[in-house]
């Protein structure tokens, strides 16, 4: 285990068991740490932190912690909404392909994108003062290690999610935000006028592949995490549910070379993972099942595994998709949720931001412990065990109840 990693797991270790002292880490080695506690064990972190390359800032003053971070966390809102937009603007022109063989003059690369030269300064400068890209003399910018993840075609490459995040279609559906928390409903139909993000995506094509990019890239980033965080010994048949163009699907069987994989999602999302799934060295282990999982699932599966499929939908939409399953899997069959578990606690925790999205989005919700072993209880399923990977999400498993 690395330094690093040995710093952030003590870390983890630490807040999980709820010792005397919580450390809200946000970054390590990057970021900056805030700790509450006794002042020589926040000493003993700090240089632990530093030893890694870090920053920690020691407050023993809780009080005055507390308000410094609450202006910081205002001053971050403040300023956020034009961290998307740049992100979203450079991602788009492709800033970060084009300086990926070298340094390049804004001129030059407002000429490549067919933009304003001085403008386009004034966004990269601004990315620049945030570690996104670097400034060298005669404006002329250089790529980073904070702005490779916007190139494309990179491992964990992010630019594909910067872009849905920064969509109109996207943006709007997000200043609608007051609408969905005063009437508990997605904002997508009042911002769109649409019964759903999946009706307005249906009827708009070009739309619908950034979405899918999005959800590919996003996937990537998680896939070799869940594919290690299950044992699939007696799973013959995997079928995935809304696999999308099936990034997590091919990493399993990747892994498990006996296994076979359904591949299961709306007629349009099929045709694209044709494409991308024929590009991998499993395609022939794939089947392709084109559908709506509110009418039926394919029968025969050994596992229906669904990731960041129930989090899109209420529990009574939920509810028709998980009897759905239950009816079509094989005796002994499993279901495999992939989602964030929502714990106790105010540690940070990317499934409660994500669950803000699926207010406003789809309508859907990120559930906890109870909700999930609940949900499968009215479907006639029964919670088994959640099991953590290294990412963000838990493997939730149910079996039948009958
Ligand atoms: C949030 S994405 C998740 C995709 C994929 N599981 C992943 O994690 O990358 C939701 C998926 O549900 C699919 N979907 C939405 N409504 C559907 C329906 N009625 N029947 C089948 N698939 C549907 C979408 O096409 C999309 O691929």
């Amino acid at each position: 285990m690395s330094r690093r990693d040995a710093v952030l797991a003590r870390v983890r270790q630490a807040s999980e068991q709820g010792r005397q002292y919580r450390v809200h880490l946000r970054d390590v080695p990057d970021g900056v740490g805030y700790i509450g506690a006794g002042a020589d064990l926040c000493q003993r972190f700090a240089a632990e932190v530093a030893a890694v390359g870090g920053q920690a800032i020691v407050v023993t003053d809780l009080a005055a912690a507390r308000e410094r971070l609450l202006r910081l966390l205002l001053i971050e809102a403040g300023a956020k909404s034009a961290i998307v937009w740049q992100h979203e603007l450079l991602a788009r022109l492709g800033i970060a392909d084009l300086l990926a063989g070298g340094p390049k003059s804004v001129e030059e690369l407002a000429t490549a994108t067919d933009m304003h030269a001085p403008s386009l300064y004034r966004v990269l400068r601004a990315a620049a003062s945030l570690g996104v890209f670097v400034e060298q003399e005669n404006q002329v910018f250089e790529l980073n290690a904070n702005a490779e993840p916007l190139r494309s075609n990179v491992p964990n490459s992010l630019r594909d999610i910067v872009i849905f995040m920064g969509e109109d279609w996207h943006w709007e559906v997000w200043g609608k935000t007051m609408y969905s928390v005063r009437t508990g409903k997605s904002a997508w139909g009042h911002a769109h006028n649409e019964e759903d993000v999946f009706d307005y995506f249906r009827k708009r094509p070009d739309a619908f592949e950034v979405f899918n990019r999005a959800m590919t890239s996003l996937t990537a980033l998680s896939a070799k995490a869940v594919s290690e965080g299950y044992d699939f010994t007696g799973v013959k048949t995997l079928v995935d549910i809304a696999g999308g163009h099936g990034r997590l699907l091919t990493e399993i069987l990747e892994a498990n070379p006996s296994m076979q994989g359904i591949l299961f999602d709306m007629p349009q999302v099929i045709e694209g993972a044709r494409e991308s799934v024929a590009k991998t060295n499993v395609a022939d282990r794939v089947e392709f099942a084109p559908g709506d999982f509110f009418v039926s699932v394919p029968a025969g599966g050994d596992a229906y595994m669904m990731k960041h499929i129930i989090h899109d939908w209420d529990d009574e939409k939920s509810l028709t998709i998980l009897r759905n399953i239950k009816q079509a899997m094989n005796p002994g069959g499993r279901v495999l949720l992939v989602e964030s578990v929502i714990a106790d606690g105010n540690n940070q925790d990317f499934g409660k931001l994500m669950d803000i999205e699926m207010l406003v989005s789809p309508g859907g919700k990120e559930r906890t412990a109870a909700e999930y072993e609940d949900l499968f209880k009215r479907a006639g399923l029964r919670l088994t065990r959640i099991l953590p990977t290294r990412s963000a999400y838990s493997i939730i498993e149910a079996v039948s109840a009958d």
